[in-house]
Parts: structure tokens; sequence; C-alpha cells
């Protein structure tokens, strides 16, 4: 897709990848509508980009998800992209993290930016591309975050089965799997404390990775072992 003029719904836009996600895309052109669950930092983070409508959404509420979609298609005219860049993460023992923060991570890493998805589908004409944010956990599940990576696996799996549905119909699914950043993400864990860690990759590199990725109509970006952000054409 071009991005020079695309509408694009950043949801997640408050968070450190969904604003700098939001950053690059309007550098390139793009026209942006952001979501977010806090009005008040939703409305700072629209501030940078005059005139760029923002809408509230609740990941436990489905339907607000359908309402975020619907509104930015009607107030750009149209929509080109979505990109759901939110998220939720737990640590500990997969036995002490209880069955609220299960099904928690579910609500947010999945269910919602499915809701998102389902809606966008609804309006996108050929040409037209979904993104989100899952992880190299999607692929390589971490001990101490069995729910948060089987959450984020679950994501990708509804990616993967949609983009073989929309193929034939010119909708593109791009899966973003980075490694480790350094956002602050896993220090603001919903529960439990993040194990010793490398240090993060530079996120700056893989939104602009992001950009690329959306810019080729690839369904897949990876980080390789040293961190570098690979866009990859086909997802396999
Ligand atoms: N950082 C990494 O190492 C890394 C690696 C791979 C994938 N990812 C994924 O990238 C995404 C963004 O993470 P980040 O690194 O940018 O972290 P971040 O700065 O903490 O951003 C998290 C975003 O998720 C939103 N959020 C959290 N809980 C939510 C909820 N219950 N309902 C709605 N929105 C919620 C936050 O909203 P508020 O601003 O209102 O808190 C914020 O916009 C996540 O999905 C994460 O899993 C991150």
């Amino acid at each position: 897709m071009k991005l020079d003029g695309a509408r694009v719904l950043v949801v997640g836009a408050t968070g450190t990848l969904g604003g700098a996600l939001a950053a690059e895309l309007a550098g390139r052109g793009a026209r942006l509508t952001l979501a977010g669950r806090d009005p008040a930092r939703l409305v700072r983070a629209a501030g940078a980009y005059p005139g760029t409508p923002a809408v509230v959404f609740d990941a436990y509420d489905p339907e607000s998800c359908a309402r975020a979609v619907h509104g930015a298609a009607a107030g750009m005219g149209g929509l080109d992209a979505v990109v759901t860049a939110f998220g939720a993460v737990a640590f500990g023992p997969a036995n002490e993290v209880g069955d609220e923060i299960a099904e928690h991570l579910m609500a947010v890493n999945v269910l919602a930016p499915v809701a998102f998805f389902r809606a966008a589908l609804t309006v996108m004409e050929p040409g037209s591309t979904i993104a989100a944010l899952t992880g190299v956990v999607a692929e390589r599940p971490q001990p101490r975050m069995a729910d948060y990576s089987a959450s984020k696996a679950a994501l990708s799996a509804w990616l993967g089965a949609v983009r073989r549905e929309t193929r034939a119909h010119g909708i593109h699914v791009l899966d973003i799997r980075p490694g480790h950043l350094d956002t602050g993400f896993a220090d603001r864990a919903v529960a439990g404390t993040a194990p010793p860690m490398p240090p993060g990759g530079d996120p700056l590199r893989v939104v602009a990775a992001v950009a690329d990725a959306m810019e080729a109509d690839a369904e897949l970006l990876r980080s390789a072992a040293d961190g570098t952000p690979v866009v990859e054409r086909r997802a396999r």
C-alpha cells in the first residue's frame, strides 16, 4: 500500500510503539485516527497531529472497538489500514498466574484486537491492510510468560487464518513479531515481575520497519538474532 495519503487507524497510540508508529506513519504522509483506552492520554497523543480524530475504546467491550473502526472510517472517508499496538503482559510461573489475569490477557491481547479487525474487514476495500503487534513469544513461548505467550500465539493464529481467507480479496495481513524492545512495557506488567532480560532493541527501528512492511504489503516482521527487524513478504 502507499502510505502517503493512506487513512490509518492506530490503536494503542498512547503507548511507546503505538505513538512512535503514529509519528512514523504521519511522517510518511498517512492520515491518522488514533485510538486508546485513556481519554486524557489519547488527547495528549493526538495533540501532536492537529485535526487528527481520537476515539476511546474499552478492550472488554467489543462493540466499542467496532464503533472506533466505523467512526474512523466515517471520519476519514474510508479506511486503508488498521494497526493494533496495544497489549498487556504478566509474569510468573504458570501455577501462580491466576485465572483472572489469564482472562485479562486473552481479552486485551486477543479478543479486543480481533474485534477491531473483524469490524475493519467489513469496511475495507482491496489493497487495505490489517496489522498487529504480536511478538516473538507467538512463535517462541517463554517460561514465566505462559499466558502472555499463549495470547500472542492465539492472535497470530487468528491473523494467519484470516490471511488465507482474505488473500483472494486483496486484504493484506501483517503480523509484527519483534523481540524484546526498549519501551518499558515489561515494567508495566499487570502481574508479576519481569525476569532479567538482555537490553531491548530500538523501538524506532522497528516502527520504521513496520511502515516499510506496510508499504511492501508484507505479511511478517520478525527480529533477527541480533535484533535487526526483518521484513518477510510471505509468512510461512
Ligand atoms: N516492548 C516489547 O518488548 C514488545 C515486544 C513485542 C511485542 N510488543 C507488543 O507491542 C504492544 C505495545 O507495547 P509497548 O512496548 O509500546 O508498551 P507500552 O508503551 O506499555 O504500550 C502499551 C499500550 O497498550 C495499552 N493498553 C494496556 N492495557 C490496555 C487495556 N486493558 N486496554 C486497552 N489498551 C491497553 C496502553 O494504554 P495506556 O497508554 O492507556 O496505558 C498502551 O497504549 C503490546 O501489544 C506488546 O505486547 C512489545
